[in-house]
């Protein structure tokens, strides 16, 4: 292991294990498919769409132009007039890890990317500690719009904008999603079970594997629990590797 990433462990509160050859996670890519081309780009307002269903529907067949112009355009849950602008997401549009977060906070919502505050940076070590650059996985959020004074999103405000998040997945076809914070896999997961008890285990959206962390922002109030975090994502390592 290098001394690079030795520091980064360092940073999360880790003495890294090392196997007798030294080994560390196998993350590396596998040749995968090329997206299918996507449908012609769906014109969607809110106003006009006919029912939710069909709203839903719409947005699923989206391509990447289609689905960011649609985020950019919604005003569904009323979010987008307290924020400064959408956060789409970022990253790898075929990446093998997907991680998803909660809602932009005031740093995002100023830059327009996701994960860019001090938790965004925590985040980028807790990624690196395991071989991964930012720009090799994605990052994307529950909510494409900061809730006002960093509230939890409401749940009309997460099921309007599910069908967004429904698309980045199907459209990126990640082999491992990472779910950050307690919002996020409860969202997720349609489950109001404590992240204590999801953290741990396997589940999965669909057919992708799913593994629940602590939110960077809890991390950093509770460096204790950087032991877990690390446990978590060594789960998650192993599960993409096993390509589930
Ligand atoms: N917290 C999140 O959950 N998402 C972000 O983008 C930033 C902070």
């Amino acid at each position: 292991m290098d001394a690079k990433r030795l520091g980064r462990l360092h940073d999360l509160g880790i003495t890294p294990w090392v196997t007798r050859h030294g080994s560390q996670p196998a993350v590396a890519r596998e040749p995968r498919p090329a997206t299918p081309p996507g449908p012609a780009p769906v014109s969607l307002t809110v106003q006009s769409a006919a029912t939710k269903d069909g709203r839903a529907a719409a947005i699923a067949a989206m391509d990447w132009t289609a689905l960011k112009a649609a985020v950019t355009a919604c005003t569904a849950c009323g979010l987008r007039a307290g924020c400064t602008q959408t956060v789409f997401g970022v990253g790898d549009e075929r990446a093998k890890w997907l991680v998803i977060g909660e809602a932009p906070g005031a740093e995002e919502d100023k830059q327009g990317e996701p994960f860019v505050g001090r938790a965004g940076q925590l985040l980028n070590s807790m990624l690196a500690a395991i071989g991964l650059k930012r720009e090799q996985v994605y990052i994307a959020n529950v909510l494409k719009c900061r809730p006002p004074g960093n509230r939890d999103p409401k749940p009309e405000e997460a099921e309007l904008c599910r069908p967004f998040l429904e698309r980045q997945i199907a459209l990126i076809r990640p082999k491992i999603i990472l779910a950050v914070g307690r919002i996020a896999a409860q969202n997720l997961l349609h489950t109001d079970t404590t992240i204590g008890r999801l953290r741990g285990t396997v589940h999965r959206l669909g057919d992708v594997p799913l593994v629940v962390t602590y939110h960077p922002a809890y991390l950093l109030r509770s460096p204790g629990e950087k032991r877990k975090a690390w446990a978590d994502l060594k789960l998650a390592v192993r599960t993409a590797g096993a390509g589930a």
